[in-house]
């Protein structure tokens, strides 16, 4: 099972994939917890430039987290799914798709192309949406990184990708109120898993 969370800024992604990895632990899962950018040293060292560097024009933008993204699966999900764990992955293609395609300008076919190179092709089992208002994750966060501290126009074009795509494949896509308590977002997410779990015992 490769589940992938997606969302706007600040929508609480990190928190609720700790408490998720949790519990699944504790139901006796094997659960690989990983996200993107940033994972391994090459991630890390991808990161710094990404979030923390100076301006990049958006291609560069691009290649870098497809750079990250393609050592990401080689490295660490694959073995991962090779091993039968459960992967949870903070962001993943959908995010290069939404950030560099629909609102950097970006030509989606070729978003969509480069994507599928990266992965060669892995797709997530499910996908969670944790939707709010830009507005309202932008006020959570403490520290902004470079994304963070584009304009609001910029938040609100991100979370209207999110949900274009999450309406376009309902299948894979599962949309959940972010503005709800932490404890809410969770519980919806772990019937998900609970439901997927018991089908597949
Ligand atoms: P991060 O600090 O991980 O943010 P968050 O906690 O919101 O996930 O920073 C990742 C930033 O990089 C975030 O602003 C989204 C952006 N991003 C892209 O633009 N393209 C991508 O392919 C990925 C993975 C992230």
């Amino acid at each position: 099972m490769f589940i992938t969370f997606e969302g706007p800024e600040g929508a609480g992604k990190s928190t609720a994939i700790a408490a998720i990895a949790e519990r699944l632990i504790s139901r006796g899962e094997n659960v690989c917890v990983t996200r993107e950018p940033g994972s391994g040293d090459v991630g890390r060292q991808i990161r710094e430039i990404l979030l923390n560097g100076a301006q990049i024009p958006p291609e560069t933008e691009l290649f870098l987290f497809l750079a990250d993204r393609a050592n990401h699966v080689a490295t660490v999900i694959r073995p991962a799914l090779e091993r039968k764990e459960i992967v949870l992955c903070d962001r993943y293609a959908d995010s290069t798709f939404v950030y560099q395609a629909l609102v950097r300008g970006i030509d989606p076919e070729f978003v969509a192309t480069a994507n599928r190179i990266a992965t060669r092709g892995l797709e997530p089992t499910a996908t969670f949406l944790l939707d709010l208002p830009a507005e309202v994750g932008l006020a959570r966060l403490v520290d902004k990184d470079r994304m963070d501290q584009e304009p609001v126009e910029f938040h609100r074009r991100v979370r209207d990708g999110f949900l274009r795509l999450a309406s376009e494949n309902p299948a894979r896509w599962h949309v959940v109120d972010a503005n709800q308590s932490p404890g809410h977002i969770v519980g919806n997410i772990l019937a998900w898993f609970e439901a997927k779990l018991n089908d597949s015992e």
